[in-house]
């Protein structure tokens, strides 16, 4: 059975390409989305991706995917060093999460150093560019299979 995934992007992430593309890259979320569904097709991969600015949104799509996903991919933008509301749902649901971040957020201001999200996670993948998610969404895979 192939594994259902649900990859989340947070605040801002729709802006990608023309947001800061010195830190965050060229490419646009249509295009990381391709990339990622390319890679599902390939890994047999059944694979939902969302975007959303508002954290009650990300949280919805959290607890909807308890209806469907196996577990979670997750660049929660800068929510991750804010949000406990985030941190809640995805303890709530129980699905196995990834955390990713397209930059090296160590190497950047001291309030992106603390990810509350982290501890809820099973793991994170930072500072890669567009390859935090492929890797985020490999380690995933790997870690479903041997369950
Ligand atoms: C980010 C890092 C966050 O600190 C920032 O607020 C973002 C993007 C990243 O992918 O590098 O929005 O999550």
């Amino acid at each position: 059975m192939s594994p259902r995934i649900l990859v989340l992007h947070g605040p801002n992430l729709n802006l990608l390409g023309t947001r800061e593309p010195d830190v965050y890259g060229a490419l646009t979320l249509t295009d990381i989305n391709r990339r990622l569904r390319d890679y599902a097709a390939q890994q047999d991969i059944d694979l939902r991706t969302f975007q959303f600015n508002s954290e009650g949104a990300m949280i919805d799509a959290i607890h909807e995917a308890r209806s469907w996903a196996q577990g979670i991919v997750i660049n929660p933008g800068a929510y991750a060093h804010t949000s406990y509301a985030l941190r809640d749902a995805i303890a709530g649901v129980g699905l196995p999460a990834v955390e990713v971040h397209l930059s090296n957020v160590h190497a950047r201001e001291e309030f992106r150093h603390v990810s509350v999200i982290a501890p809820v996670c099973v793991g994170q993948i930072i500072g890669f560019g567009r390859r935090s998610y492929l890797l985020g969404l490999e380690a995933l895979r790997q870690l479903l299979a041997e369950r």
